[in-house]
């Protein structure tokens, strides 16, 4: 008897839960440090993360965030593997044509890592020298359009800024929060790594929430959602606690 009363209570408990909030799906590609990443108990943590959290209070839904490799992100979302992705993705024409956009959250310039020490101070000096990036990022495309230099792609920025410290590659290029967060705060990597200087700083890129074409449901949610967050004041405390002031 008991247990029946627990079962039924188990049942309404989860049905009030389901009508209360919608799920969200989110596609993360957490190894963006300090934009989205896993922390030591394996948690998705990170800016991006914390935006969608707040999104989802201010919006009535509840985010999951998947862990989702980049390769292929893109290609899940088109699959309907989940609803969303954020995982950093620069708004560009060419991702427009098969996808959708929410507003802007987030604006980042490309940024240098190289050696300290190394003399490479411009595009024109990457001439000669491999330069580095995640694979299918706008950090990448930069890469192959520099004249002279010879363009490596890896899985994860990480394994190319590793590289990079130990000596097998001279520059990456990535959003420049994350090329920051690498060669100017990293404990190891900093003592050895530092960021030369952004390219094209004067035309920055806009990160974006990506949404199946003409999801029209899910881009309004979100847009709504995080329109209600930057009102409240808490997209800056996320962006101050991240990013400082
Ligand atoms: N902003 C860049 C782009 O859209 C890089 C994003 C990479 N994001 C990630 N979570 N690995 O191409």
């Amino acid at each position: 008897m008991r247990t029946r009363i627990a079962l039924v209570l188990l049942a309404l408990f989860l049905m009030a839960g389901n009508a209360l909030a919608k799920d969200v799906v989110f596609a993360v590609d957490a190894t963006y440090p300090p934009m989205e990443m896993i922390d030591a108990d394996k948690n998705i943590v990170g800016f991006g993360p914390e935006v969608v959290v707040a999104m989802g209070k201010a919006g009535g839904f509840n985010p999951i965030l998947k862990n989702t490799a980049w390769d292929g992100i893109f290609a899940g979302l088109a699959s309907g593997k989940y609803d969303a992705i954020a995982s950093s993705v620069s708004i560009t024409d060419e991702r427009k044509q098969n996808m959708d956009f929410s507003d802007p959250y987030f604006e980042v310039k490309q940024g240098v890592i190289v050696p300290k020490g190394s003399g490479i101070a411009s595009v024109a000096d990457l001439a000669g020298k491999t330069v580095a990036s995640q694979m299918g990022t706008t950090g990448y495309f930069l890469c192959k359009k520099i004249e002279g230099a010879t363009a490596k792609s890896y899985d994860e920025i990480g394994l190319a800024v590793e590289d990079l410290y130990n000596g097998r590659i001279d520059a990456v290029i990535a959003d420049d929060a994350v090329a920051s967060n690498y060669a100017l705060q990293h404990e190891q990597y900093s003592q050895k790594l530092t960021l030369a200087f952004l390219i094209a700083p004067e035309s920055p890129e806009y990160l974006g929430f990506a949404v199946n074409k003409g999801n029209k449901e899910i881009v309004d949610l979100i847009n709504s959602s995080l329109a209600a967050i930057k009102a409240s004041g808490e997209y800056d405390k996320i962006y101050a606690k991240w990013f400082g002031a």
